[in-house]
């Protein structure tokens, strides 16, 4: 029956409208495509994430002034916050000019261990100008604030910013007064994103609190945008036949499992559809997630 319902699709006169146009194609591949497909990226633009982007655009186009609006982007881990960011930043490449280098909007990771010199450099790597000789502090910053204003960087991204809850409070206290210089200093609006301790960070400071609009991602709930963040998952793996997974009941259990964030979601969502591909299943259904060998990070953190 199975291989009956393959010919069929192969033949082209199977119905696959479940599927968005792009997974349709590539619903008529042999297997071993569909599975390189449903185990690659995708980006599905659920409700906040495109809220996110649309403000992220709004600050990209904010008219330089005194004071610049400032994001803060917070969430869990492995729930959006560098796919939100990544997403922005290709909306705005870097172009090449023939005497320099344009980046409009500049992703940088705060170092896991920050002290204001590696702050630096690590901004510097994202300008893609490694540091090659040791600098006084006083030199390096003006280095920075040199080579972002030649590159027109108009949004400066700091991923990981919790990462400034690491160091002793007095280097907390500098890496405050540290955003605070570069937002004064360039005039452009700096996003920030990391987990909770990113927002008690800039909350612990008066000045940088009110400047920067804090935008959360809170873990899934089965609600309905769950449900429909579901649809666009069942609509984008190539399976031949639908999944029944955008209602509440789908929700609560996947969500359950994944302990309510997208990162895990789409991971148990991936082995299941693989499942799906491999038994012949070809929906994501109650058989192919208990042959997913998908585990949650509770159980992960068991064994
Ligand atoms: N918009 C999206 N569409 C589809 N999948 C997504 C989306 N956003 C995130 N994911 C999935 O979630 C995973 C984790 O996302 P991401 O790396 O952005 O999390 P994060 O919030 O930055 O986590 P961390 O705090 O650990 O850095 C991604 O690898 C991807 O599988
Ligand atoms: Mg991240």
């Amino acid at each position: 029956m199975v291989t009956s319902m393959n010919t069929d699709i192969e033949g082209g006169s199977a119905d696959l409208s479940h599927l968005h146009p792009a997974a349709q194609r590539i619903a008529r591949l042999p297997d071993e495509e569909r599975l390189r497909y449903v185990r690659a990226d995708r980006w599905i633009g659920y409700t906040r994430a495109t809220a996110a982007l649309e403000q992220l655009d709004t600050l990209f186009s904010w008219p330089t002034k005194q004071r610049m609006p400032n994001l803060l982007l917070i969430g869990p881990t492995n729930n959006g916050k560098s796919m939100i960011i990544e997403k922005f930043r290709r909306a705005h490449p870097p172009i090449t000019h023939e005497d320099r280098e344009e980046i409009p909007v500049l992703v940088m990771q705060m170092p896991s261990d920050p002290s204001v010199t590696r702050f630096y450099t690590a901004l510097l790597a994202a300008l893609g100008a490694p540091m090659r000789s040791r600098y006084r502090l006083a030199d390096l910053e003006q280095l920075v604030l040199r080579l972002l204003r030649a590159a027109s960087v108009r949004v400066l991204v700091i991923d990981e910013l919790h990462n400034v809850l690491g160091g002793r409070g007095d280097s907390r206290r500098e890496f405050l007064n540290l955003l605070r210089f570069l937002g004064n200093e360039l005039r452009i609006p700096l996003v920030g994103a990391g987990i909770r301790d990113a927002y008690l960070a800039i909350r612990a400071d008066d000045q940088l609190e009110n400047r920067f609009a804090p935008l959360t991602l809170p873990r899934w709930e089965p609600d309905e945008d769950a449900c429909s963040l579901l649809a666009s998952f069942a609509a984008s793996f190539p399976l031949r036949r639908p999944s029944p997974i955008a209602n509440p009941e789908m929700a609560s259990y996947l969500l359950t499992r994944s302990e309510g964030t997208i990162g895990e979601l789409a991971h148990l969502l991936t082995d299941a559809a693989v499942a799906a591909i491999e038994s012949g299943e070809e929906a994501i259904t109650q058989r192919a997630l208990l042959l997913a060998p998908y585990e949650g990070p509770f159980e992960r953190e068991l064994t």
